[in-house]
């Protein structure tokens, strides 16, 4: 497609784009319907026109109707794509696509693989875990658990095995299963007082790990759990401490091996062996998914125990009942060329109460928190499989990352700094208020004026009656941001996923539908041979 302005075409779909005739010929009629230029059409439901918008922009395009029964596609590959939206897309598709569905989308690499990789392994029965995928938690975990069974008794050889292949490498510190020990150095909060966030600038020093990173890569960190939690935890076990666990104390197991967060289905299928009446009826359902109470969402481990309280498990038991306590991954803030003796990264303290609890992100409070300077920290480098500057330093970069978004921004603006980069960069910040949350204001404010940041655009949702966000920001320079596209420009997205990344993306579309003078679809194809050629790449959770 011309990156230059074009008069609207008949055909929506070009002959170039990857689709079937049939598939093309059934585009073409869903968007003559959508956009109301022919009455000949059978209605398509909004849900399937924007899953097949979705299939579209990820270039997969496999929702059509006539690719249903081709199986060379991932439409459900959204992350802001509720569970059961995706198994519906996935259904009839071979098992390993179905499994793939399950996951939560973000080929985030905290489980080790990317979502299609993990599916394969748990396919190929070389990864039995099935409780690894973080951000899809309990849902994910429980439909792979359904899905499974079906390959319980299935024979992998006559099924043809997928090729797995582990994303990651497996040297010291190069994934999750080896981490190496790193020394936590300093946080310093991002926001000043009187802000609503909590966000904090994190260093950890790299001397003697042997690591190295490049931007755009994120770093895994192991947790430990509040050790009020784990004390409130042993209370209601009414465990001793140092009961022993394979080796280890049980407050020891509880504090770093465990997680302690949604209480997982096995612990209430533990719970219905030892209570009974209603109770157990009750444990039962919640063990199958159910919520009898209404309040299944809401009961972490420590929740679940005053619920049924009074039951003593064996302190053996019950830990065999829960989760292990997972890694989290965090956009590195730092570029490696600057200062190759440290890392940093921007964490937002995850905190929110529920029944007058506080109720504590385990690894964002972990960080923000708990953890003292100088304290050894298991840790990881997770290379990023599609989130890295452009080869060219020439090339003109825009940048879009409320929030904390920002870091891998920071990350990619002292490289381009340190290398010299000719290359012109533009990033859009929001946040809540200009006042509070302007992350790194003096650097930024710095590389503007040594002329490093070509373009700074801010966004502040607070601070007018009026929510004011980046693509709010973006609408009102469309022209200039079609003008550096025309440019060469790669574009990055950071941040939310579920939200911002999709208003963003849609805002874009119709930037470059309106600047570049072609319609809707033509401007979604557009962004889609972007993302093919890596000028348009995402990091989103
Ligand atoms: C590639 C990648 C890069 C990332 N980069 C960053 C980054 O740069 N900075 C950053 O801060 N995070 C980043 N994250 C997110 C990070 O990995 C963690 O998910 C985040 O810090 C929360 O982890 P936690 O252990 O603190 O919280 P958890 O213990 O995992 O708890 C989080 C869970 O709590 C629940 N929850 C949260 N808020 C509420 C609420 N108000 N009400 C009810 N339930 C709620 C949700 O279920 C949520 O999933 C990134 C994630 C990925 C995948
Ligand atoms: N579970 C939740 O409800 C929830 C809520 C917030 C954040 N989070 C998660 O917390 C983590 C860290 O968040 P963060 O500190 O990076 O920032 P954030 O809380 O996501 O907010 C950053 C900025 O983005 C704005 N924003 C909200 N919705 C948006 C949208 N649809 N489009 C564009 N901008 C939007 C916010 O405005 P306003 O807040 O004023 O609307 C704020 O100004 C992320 O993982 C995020 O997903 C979860």
């Amino acid at each position: 497609m011309s990156m230059t302005p074009r008069p609207p075409i008949p055909s929506f779909i070009p002959e170039s784009a990857p689709f079937t005739p049939e598939q093309r010929t059934w585009l073409n009629g869903l968007f003559a319907g959508l956009f109301g230029l022919t009455e000949d059409i059978t209605p398509v439901p909004p849900a399937d026109a924007a899953k097949l918008l979705a299939g579209l922009i990820d270039g997969t395009a496999g929702s059509a109707p006539a690719a249903a029964e081709i199986d060379d596609g991932a439409p459900w590959h959204d992350p802001a794509m509720p569970l059961a939206d995706r198994m519906q897309l996935a259904e009839g598709r071979p098992l390993p696509r179905r499994l793939m569905a399950a996951m939560a989308q973000q080929d985030c690499g905290q489980c080790g693989y990317n979502c299609k990789d993990y599916a394969d392994a748990l396919f190929a029965k070389s990864e039995k875990r099935l409780n690894l995928c973080v951000p899809g938690g309990k849902e994910t975990s429980r439909m792979l658990k359904q899905l499974y069974q079906e390959l319980e008794g299935a024979s992998v050889v006559e099924q043809v095995a997928p090729q797995t292949k582990p994303v990651l490498a497996t040297a010291p510190g190069r994934s999750r299963d080896n981490p190496v020990y790193a020394t936590f150095l300093s946080r310093r909060r991002l926001n000043k007082p009187g802000s609503e966030k909590e966000t904090w600038h994190i260093e950890i020093d790299l001397d003697g790990t042997g690591l190295d990173y490049i931007v755009g890569d994120s770093f895994g960190i192991f947790p430990a759990n509040d050790p009020d939690l784990v004390k409130a935890v042993l209370a209601a076990l009414a465990a001793p401490p140092d009961f022993p666990i394979g080796g280890r104390t049980l407050h020891e197991v509880l504090t770093d091996g465990v997680s302690l967060s949604p209480a997982p289905d096995m612990l209430f299928e533990l719970i219905s062996y030892l209570t009974g009446g209603e109770r157990r009826q009750k444990a039962k359902q919640l063990a199958a998914g159910g919520d009898p109470d209404g309040d299944a969402a809401t009961l972490d481990v420590l929740g679940a125990l005053y619920k049924f309280s009074g039951i003593r498990p064996d302190p053996e038991a019950f830990i065999e009942a829960l989760d292990p306590l997972q890694p989290r991954v965090y956009s590195i803030s730092s570029s490696h060329t600057c200062n190759p003796a440290r890392v940093s990264l921007t964490v937002d303290a995850v905190r929110y109460e529920v029944d007058e609890r506080t109720r504590l992100g385990v690894c964002s409070t972990f960080l923000g928190g708990r953890v003292a300077p100088g304290d050894r920290i298991r840790v990881y480098v997770q290379k990023a499989q599609h989130f890295a500057l452009p080869d060219d330093p020439a090339k003109p970069i825009i940048m879009i990352g409320p929030g904390t978004g920002i870091a891998p921004f920071r990350a990619f603006l002292q490289e381009r700094q340190a290398s010299k980069a000719p290359g012109r960069n533009w990033l859009f910040f929001g946040h809540q208020r200009r006042d509070y949350d302007f992350f790194y204001e003096d650097e930024l404010v710095a590389m503007r004026s040594a002329g490093l940041l070509t373009r700074l655009t801010l966004a502040w949702s607070r601070d007018a009656n009026e929510k004011i966000y980046v693509q709010h920001r973006m609408r009102e320079v469309g022209r200039d941001l079609w003008s550096w596209l025309n440019d060469g420009a790669h574009i990055y997205i950071c941040g939310d996923a579920q939200r911002m990344a999709k208003d963003v993306e849609s805002v874009l579309t119709e930037i470059i539908a309106q600047h570049g003078g072609c319609p809707l679809a033509e401007a979604v194809q557009f962004l889609a041979e972007l993302k093919a050629k890596n000028r348009y790449q995402t990091d989103v959770y």
